[in-house]
């Protein structure tokens, strides 16, 4: 296999703009361009303003700028970087399907596909296909057999590289994995992309597996992931009704090194694009091969999430005495977590569409998330016109504004500046009684009862 000198990306996202900006800093002989079908995004990429880049994540600004323009590059102009690329990964986005069969569980699969028509229209010499997105176990097949119909009679070989970075440590994850998947059918291909990668990670972290292995090892990560929090969520209801508390219950187990301490904080529910739509995936390929118990069992992880977030909604309208219709409720944080910009699947936008059903006033304060995004995403589920979303959802700049004059605050992003605040001048200025809901466990219980507030949190 000759050496990899060029490598194209396609789909330059959370996923891909990231990756690829470590893959470019750590191979400086290696061309890497990033390319995506979305002009205003790719026009981020290049901003010279480092503070624009389109996704928000700790350290990568510094990454770009090491490697921008040496040996990084973004453009939309897709068919010129497949042409010249050894080595194409493909990083587009693969939603859970809204339409049609599998509806609401399996994977859209119609940007995969185009991508893969795109690369046979378009290539003259043979490739290297990595699949990046995270994709239903098989996709890979699916990708082979278009891209070996369709082409010019050029050898395409597919490799599975799933991507196991968390949004907000991206960068750490990246510079430092805990391991690097590749799964593939060609040694060589395989050989070919491990050589990227240990530019910088140690051989012995760097798996190499069949191709199906891999696929369905990113999905088993990110359920078993998924389900730990899913567990403590349901130990967390438990605990209310006990007097046990849920950070003391997961600390205990957590010190057994069996069952580890991480991934145990009980929260609002989980959010972000991966741990719903994998577990939707492997439910949605359990039952379509019959496995009726297998899917109930993972769809259950699901279920209570959903579940946690409609108890923290009910438990602020129980508490302000069973309503909050025309009431002020502030939001701090929209994020489905905290150093990241990204909304998608956040519990926030769950919770605020509860309460907005009983006519609450919601005041959103996020330090990275822009308006536009916020009722975007209420927009899109559905449940009311814009413009009620826009009557009913106000979104400040300064989180001050936000608490000013509230009834209530609810803590739905764990961001750390929301410790900083001066509590004892933000009761002053709010309506009494004043009641905080921490849905991530974020301030001290015990600071708060001081100062005046009813305080709320999961789990206690
Ligand atoms: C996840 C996987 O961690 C990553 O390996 C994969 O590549 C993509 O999916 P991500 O979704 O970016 O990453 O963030 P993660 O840190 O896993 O958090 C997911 C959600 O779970 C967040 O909403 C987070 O707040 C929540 N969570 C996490 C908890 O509520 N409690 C925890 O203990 C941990
Ligand atoms: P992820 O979190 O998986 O990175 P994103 O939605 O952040 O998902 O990014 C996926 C990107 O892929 C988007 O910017 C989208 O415009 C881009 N994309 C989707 N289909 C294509 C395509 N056929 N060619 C180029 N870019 C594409």
């Amino acid at each position: 296999m000759k050496e990899i000198k060029k490598i194209t990306c396609i789909g330059a996202g959370y996923v891909g703009g990231p990756t690829m900006s470590v893959i470019a800093q750590k191979n400086p002989n290696v061309i890497v361009t990033v390319v995506d079908l979305n002009q205003a995004r790719i026009d981020a990429w290049n901003d010279a303003d480092l503070e624009n880049l389109p996704v928000y994540e700790p350290g990568l600004d510094a990454v770009v700028a090491d490697a921008r323009g040496r040996n990084l590059f973004f453009s939309t102009d897709v068919e010129k970087a497949i042409d010249e690329a050894d080595m194409i990964f493909i990083s587009v986005n693969t939603p859970t399907k809204t339409y049609g069969k599998g509806k609401g569980q399996a994977a859209d699969l119609k940007y995969i596909e185009l991508c893969a028509r795109q690369i046979a229209a378009v290539a003259k010499s043979d490739k290297i296909v990595v699949e990046k997105s995270t994709l239903p176990v098989r996709t890979a097949a699916a990708l082979k057999s278009i891209l070996d119909n369709t082409g010019n009679g050029v050898n395409f070989h597919i490799l599975s590289n799933p991507e196991f970075l968390a949004e907000g440590t991206a960068i750490v994850d990246l510079h430092n994995p805990d391991r690097v998947l590749i799964g593939g059918e060609d040694s060589a291909a395989i050989e070919a992309l491990v050589q990227v990668y240990e530019a910088w990670v140690p051989r012995e972290r760097i798996l190499t597996t069949n191709l199906w292995s891999s696929e369905l090892s990113k999905l088993v990560a990110n359920a078993f992931l998924a389900q730990r929090v899913s567990s403590i969520n349901a130990i967390s209801e438990l605990c209310e009704v006990t007097g046990a508390n849920v950070d003391e219950v997961s600390r205990a187990i957590g010190y057994d090194s069996r069952i580890g301490s991480k991934f145990l904080k009980a929260s609002v529910g989980f959010g972000g694009s991966c741990f719903q739509k994998d577990i939707l995936n492997l439910v949605y390929i359990a039952r379509s091969y019959g496995l009726t118990a297998v899917a109930d069992y993972w769809e259950q992880v699901i279920i209570l999430n959903d579940h946690q977030k409609a108890r923290f909604a009910e438990n602020i309208i129980q508490t302000m005495y069973n309503t909050v219709n025309g009431k002020n409720i502030a939001f701090l944080g929209w994020a489905f977590k905290k150093d990241t910009n990204d909304t998608r699947e956040s519990a926030a936008i769950y919770v605020a569409d509860h309460l907005l059903e009983e006519e609450a006033h919601i005041v959103v304060y996020d330090p990275k998330v822009p308006a536009e995004q916020i009722y975007k995403d209420l927009d899109y589920l559905g449940t009311r016109s814009s413009e009620d979303n826009r009557r009913l959802v106000t979104v400040v700049n300064d989180p001050y504004e936000a608490l000013q004059g509230a009834h209530a605050v609810a803590i739905l992003t764990e961001w750390d500046e929301f410790r900083t605040y001066d509590w004892a001048k933000i009761r002053e200025e709010m309506k009494k009684p004043a009641f905080v809901f921490d849905g991530r466990k974020l301030l001290k219980r015990d600071q708060l009862t001081s100062i005046g507030f009813d305080y709320y949190a999961i789990g206690e």
